[in-house]
């Protein structure tokens, strides 16, 4: 070995190339003696740069990974996916089955409360906790359509319906709130994080019934979450999204009938209508998305983050932009990672940028957010508006494989190259990091944007996949294989469910650094716009 027992880290080529003669004696000493198996010697990355003994593609990582599977067996997750040898490995979801938490919604109808379940669902499944949204309006149609196939009664849910001088129909709708609160209950039982109920729940009668039966369930923690509103234009518009948008309240209705009946729903439930004052409960009060919040008795850690999240909400009208830097030298030569400036092409695009945004954006203010590392910044150098950087937005760091092509992966580590493409989202690289790993340092990102207006991300491949799969609601086994190419623009419109999404792409070659679903028949796609989803409907025993 080398005097100091170590190899040096200068760029005296002729000192790192006595070092490794240093090494490679030692080995074959070692060797010789019985010491260490026989060497198995890896392809260097370039005929003239001398294999890297201790580095990713090195023989002695190599061994080092086989002689010491054993000591590293006690360190994975409680229920771990088969282990890997190599470079690196998969990394089972962190437990969070101790979660249990009620979300109880409060607020007259088209005053955002679907909103606000279904963003705080998105969000909360993205970072991989088990969420379902419990509609009661969606139980309700499901039970009468099955009472109807089976009894041939149909029951009318016009606005009278919700009236509560009409006992027989208040009967029902608590009884069916009831249900709806019984089917979470056991959901969350048979492992479920969060569970949302998404009802009115607008007198303090029925939240005193939501908090006596969650009194009888140890470890659940109940919160409130009201929707206030008193934006005419936000109710309005909620009003139109109901009635013009496929609710199927009003499937059978003309868009005049369906308006008129939904406003008269809206007043029934205003004659009884009590905001939470409730001192000892669990509370989170928004009025008008993000305006005005108050909030009382949240503790604990998921309880604080969801209260956070929803804090910094918004429903203003703006602009989310995507894109990667232009082409890279690294991209060029097919290696991952590393902190190259951008290519001839790469220049090309960054001058191209500033036109495309500014046509798209107008006089509107907009901020840049770039990660630390070069090609970023520098793709950004000639646009016109403030610029940020993140730390949190850099690359993720494939660790030991970081400046190698996939080629010299998989010719050094066969094992850990199939091992990626079984399963991505899992797979952390030795000194590195998974999908999941950046989704987590991705979150501080996702809150901001939440509460910024137009933002501009000159972002990495693996990330702008994490942040698009958060904006369309992608499933995490999909989210590694989103197309986000060089020299494109993705421009995201929120709307009330979802994202409008459109692509620009300038004429400018680039090379592809997508890298397919192996053995998969179908690719995630572009998404050009996301919905409301109705939810699935549940599958109720009706007592009709
Ligand atoms: C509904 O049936 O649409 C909502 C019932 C409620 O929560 O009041």
């Amino acid at each position: 070995m080398a005097d100091s027992g170590t190899l040096h880290s200068d760029s005296n080529s002729r000192g790192i190339a006595a070092d490794l003669a240093r090494a490679a004696d030692a080995l074959e000493t070692m060797q010789a003696s019985g010491e260490l198996a026989p060497v198995v010697t890896v392809a260097p990355a370039s005929p003239n740069v001398p294999p890297a003994l201790f580095g990713a593609g090195g023989p002695m990582l190599k061994r080092f990974d086989e002689s010491t599977v054993a000591s590293r067996k006690g360190s994975t997750a409680p229920s771990p996916p088969p282990s890997v040898k190599g470079i690196g490995k998969k990394v089972a979801k962190p437990d969070y089955s101790e979660q249990k938490i009620v979300v109880a919604m409060v607020g007259l109808p088209a005053r955002g409360k679907s909103y606000l379940s279904n963003k705080l669902m998105i969000y909360l499944r993205w970072l991989e906790y088990d969420v379902k949204v419990f509609n009661v309006g969606q139980l309700r149609r499901t039970k009468a359509r099955q009472k109807a196939q089976k009894l041939g009664v149909k029951e009318n849910h016009n606005a009278e319906f919700f009236s509560h001088s009409n006992a027989q129909a208040t009967q029902s709708r608590d009884s069916l709130a009831e249900e709806s609160l019984e089917m979470l209950i056991k959901w969350l039982k048979e492992g479920g994080n969060v569970g949302i109920h998404d009802a009115t729940n607008s007198t303090k009668s029925r939240r005193a019934k939501i908090e006596a039966r969650l009194a009888k369930e140890k470890g659940m923690i109940l919160i409130f979450l009201e929707s206030l509103c008193d934006d005419p234009a936000v109710i309005a518009a909620n009003v139109e999204l109901k009635v013009s948008q496929g609710d199927p309240d009003y499937k059978d209705m003309s868009p005049d009938e369906a308006r008129k009946d939904f406003l008269r729903r809206i007043s029934e439930y205003e004659k009884v209508y009590e905001t939470i004052t409730e001192p000892h409960l669990s509370y989170l009060r928004i009025k008008n998305v993000g305006e005005e919040v108050t909030m009382s008795r949240i503790n604990g850690y998921l309880s604080s983050r969801i209260a956070f999240y929803l804090m910094n909400l918004h429903i203003r009208p703006r602009n989310i932009f995507f894109s990667r830097h232009g082409e890279s030298q690294y991209n060029v030569e097919g290696k991952i990672g590393g902190d190259s400036l951008l290519s001839p092409r790469g220049m090309q695009y960054a001058k191209a940028l500033p036109a495309l945004i500014t046509d798209n954006i107008g006089e509107k203010p907009l901020t840049v957010w770039t990660s630390t590392l070069k090609r970023t910044i520098q793709t950004a150098q000639y646009l016109p508006y403030t610029k940020l950087t993140w730390k949190s937005l850099d690359e993720l760091d494939a660790g030991v494989c970081d400046g190698m092509t996939y080629e010299e992966i998989e010719q050094a580590y066969p094992d850990d190259y199939a091992n990626r493409d079984e399963d991505k989202f899992n797979y952390r690289y030795r000194g590195g990091e998974s999908y999941r790993d950046v989704v987590v340092r991705l979150e501080p990102v996702i809150m901001e944007l939440e509460r910024q207006e137009n933002i501009l991300i000159i972002g990495h491949q693996a990330i702008l996949r994490c942040l698009y799969a958060y904006f369309h609601h992608l499933p995490q086994a999909d989210l590694p294989y989103i197309k986000i190419p060089l020299h494109t623009v993705i421009k995201l419109t929120p709307k009330a469910y979802g994202c409008d999404e459109e692509r620009y792409t300038l004429p400018i070659n680039a090379v592809d650094t997508h890298r397919p679903k192996p053995k998969a028949a179908k690719q995630p796609n572009v998404h050009p716009t996301t919905q409301r989803i109705y939810y699935v409907e549940e599958e109720v025993k009706t007592s009709a």
